[in-house]
């Protein structure tokens, strides 16, 4: 089972409430919710208030991926302001595994997120603290980048080394997927996946999201 994330960095947001709605009736489940801060990636999108106002419009899951310096100051603040899983990355937090206590004190869903470059052993002494892993598989900062194509086989390792060590974090995997790449995504063993130009894009969210959903569908 997998479930569709739309992002909504590449939303319509003069219209957010329409477009919530469209993805819900397409059948997403999940609402990536991306937090940028001009120096940990080099882009501003939105916070705390906006994240308000869609927790009051929508009952999906609500998953923020903040791509911020020092995550430990306002994780919890997102918990607070309606976020069901609040994700921070590796590289951003040196007492990363006290800042997913809290996230996970707080009532969250407490999720690492990771950077292409990064390596997989980075995660390793977190890993019993985290509900889910959120693999990069672009460089984060904007939407509508190219799926970096080693990122499959880093996936792959990612899901071994969850089983392997007996675990049921989840994992989610966010940039550049589509209707042509989602299924071997969900074969290697993703089970949120992200998905913002590619829904979106086209201007038919409810649409996209179907038609992600059908292609990732894995036939056993
Ligand atoms: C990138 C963000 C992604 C982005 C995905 O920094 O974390 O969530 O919105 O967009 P697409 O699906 O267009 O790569
Ligand atoms: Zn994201």
């Amino acid at each position: 089972m997998f479930e569709i994330a739309p992002s909504i960095l590449s939303a319509d947001f003069t219209r957010l409430g329409k477009e919530i709605a469209e993805i819900e009736k397409g059948g997403a489940t999940v609402l990536h919710f991306d937090v940028m801060d001009g120096r940990f990636v080099p882009n501003l999108t939105v916070g705390i208030p906006v994240l308000k106002s869609v927790r009051k419009f929508t009952k999906m899951t609500i998953d923020c991926h903040l791509m911020i310096v020092e995550p430990s100051k306002y994780a919890v603040e997102f918990v607070k302001a309606g976020a069901d899983m609040v994700s921070v990355h590796v590289e951003a937090d040196v007492h990363l595994q006290r800042t997913l206590m809290a996230i996970r004190e707080a009532g969250g869903k407490a999720g690492i997120a990771i950077n292409p470059a990064t390596p997989l052993i980075a995660l390793e002494e977190a890993l019993p603290y985290a509900d889910f892993i959120l693999l990069m598989s672009v460089n984060p900062g904007f939407g509508g980048q190219k799926f970096i194509p080693t990122s499959l086989d880093k996936l792959k390792r990612l899901r071994r080394m969850i089983d392997e060590r007996g675990l049921s974090t989840r994992i989610e995997i966010d940039g550049g997927i589509d209707a042509a790449n989602i299924h071997e995504i969900v074969e290697a063993g993703a089970e949120i996946i992200v998905a913002g130009s590619a829904v979106f894009g086209g201007g038919k969210p409810a649409e996209a999201v179907t038609e992600l959903l059908e292609k990732g569908t894995v036939w056993a």
